[in-house]
């Protein structure tokens, strides 16, 4: 058999770790700031917690999932998002009794999409969510606390936000019937894919990235003219909140977000830097999913970004080497080393040694490596009780008992 990962998956190492920790710590640190507590839930689910509230009309549930049968004959799914599985989660643990639940997690999400460039089988998101309130400075928390997520990592002109409002699901529905009937009259204009959405699913030809598609959707109905004065209000009120946090937005009124639990407001952070697969960070209201799924008819927002796509716009970043090498010159000193390596490690100095017994091999693998100090273990060092510290930069030498290290190291550093 020849060895090879799955399509769509991919091995973390080096440079790209880095990079994933070094987000990783900055959104827990943004997470307590703002007093999300974090709830990790299981990588599989049952179907059915997806196939409806992602919407059985969605690329995710018709084409995407990976599901499979238990042996006790059990329809389960890797998650293919985070949202509903937090829902979940808050439900059968009974988080929902003190509202708003603000919570965050982060980890893989599966779907079988065509693999290219910034987009896999495997992913890796960071959701936030805030389920109980309607309020529209949840919203603006919400959005805001993103846009500070992602300056923090990537500089602010490499992307853009767009927001829209969906209205509520009755406006929402209207609207979708206004599409249908706009898109059935133009129909011979549009794309193969997009015809077969005209009846079941008209609000995703308006993101469509076919030029024909485009060309129609541009005089098609506005969502604007079947806004509720409620949700003009809770909309405008999000402009002007953006306004006074000075953060930059497009409005896009073809931005309509691939599932079907959406509602009123919908945003996205998007990037000009890696091609068709543009979005960094996705989300907005669902103010009736959580009551779909069992729960308390309560509103809630989220949003998740995509961990692959922010880390390919970040700058490499090196781990630095350790600075002390060990260098020894015979297994016959063996209980001298030891020493050194538990000493080195009750006093979290971090060191490097080859596991070999060969001075000149540890010593020209630390020149190499560009260390600043050799512990060198001989004959003489045993016999008296004693470390060589030699410092590669001068040539150096310090004869220290093994107590005064620490400080040594302490002084030239
Ligand atoms: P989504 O737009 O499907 O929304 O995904 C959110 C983000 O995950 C995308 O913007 C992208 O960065 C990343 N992503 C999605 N699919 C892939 C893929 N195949 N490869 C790499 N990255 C990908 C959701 O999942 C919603 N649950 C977001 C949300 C939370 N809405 C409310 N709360």
């Amino acid at each position: 058999m020849k060895l090879r990962s799955v399509r769509g998956t991919h091995d973390l190492y080096g440079h790209d770790i880095n990079k994933y920790n070094r987000i990783y710590n900055i959104v827990s640190k943004h997470a307590l700031l703002n007093n999300f507590i974090e709830l990790q839930t299981p990588i599989f689910e049952f179907t059915d917690l997806f196939s409806k509230p992602l919407g059985d009309q969605s690329d995710v549930v018709l084409k995407e999932m990976y599901t499979f049968k238990d042996r006790n004959e059990d329809l389960l799914t890797l998650r293919p998002e985070y949202t509903t599985p937090m829902i979940r989660a808050a439900i059968t643990n009974n988080l929902l009794e003190e509202l708003p639940l603000k919570i965050y997690g982060l980890g893989p999400m599966f779907r079988r999409e065509r693999p290219q460039k910034g987009r896999y089988r495997q992913f890796n998101q960071i959701n936030f969510e805030v389920f109980g309130s309607s309020d529209f400075i949840i919203d603006l928390e919400l959005i805001s606390l993103a846009n500070e997520i992602l300056n923090s990592i990537i500089p602010s002109d490499k992307y853009t936000l767009n927001i829209n409002s969906l209205g509520d699901y009755k406006n929402l529905k209207n609207y979708k019937e206004s599409l249908s009937k706009y898109f059935n009259q133009n129909k011979t204009k549009l794309s193969i894919e997009s015809k077969i959405k005209i009846d079941k699913n008209p609000i995703r030809i308006l993101d469509s990235k076919n030029d024909d598609d485009i060309m129609v959707s541009k005089n098609a109905p506005k969502i604007y003219e079947f806004l509720s004065d409620e949700c003009k209000i809770h909309y405008e009120n999000i402009k002007k909140g953006l306004e006074l946090y000075n953060i930059d937005y497009a409005e896009n009124s073809n931005l309509v977000r691939g599932l079907d639990y959406y509602c009123s407001t919908v945003f996205e952070f998007k990037t000009k830097d890696l091609g068709s697969q543009d979005t960094l960070i996705g989300g907005g209201r669902y103010d009736g999913l959580i009551g779909s799924l069992g729960g308390p008819n309560i509103p809630g927002i989220g949003w998740a970004a995509g961990v692959e796509r922010i880390s390919m716009l970040m700058e490499e970043i090196n781990v630095d080497e350790p600075r002390i090498h060990i260098a020894i010159s015979d297994e016959k000193f063996k209980n001298h080393l030891i020493k050194i390596i538990n000493y080195f490690r009750k006093n979290e100095i971090i060191f490097f040694w080859n596991y070999k017994y060969n001075l000149k091999k540890s010593l020209s693998k630390a020149n190499f490596k560009n260390a600043d100090f050799v512990v060198i273990i001989g004959e003489n060092e045993f016999n008296n009780n004693f470390y060589t510290l030699k410092q590669l930069s001068t040539g150096n030498q310090f004869e220290l008992d093994i107590d005064n290290i620490k400080k040594f190291l302490n002084d030239k550093f």
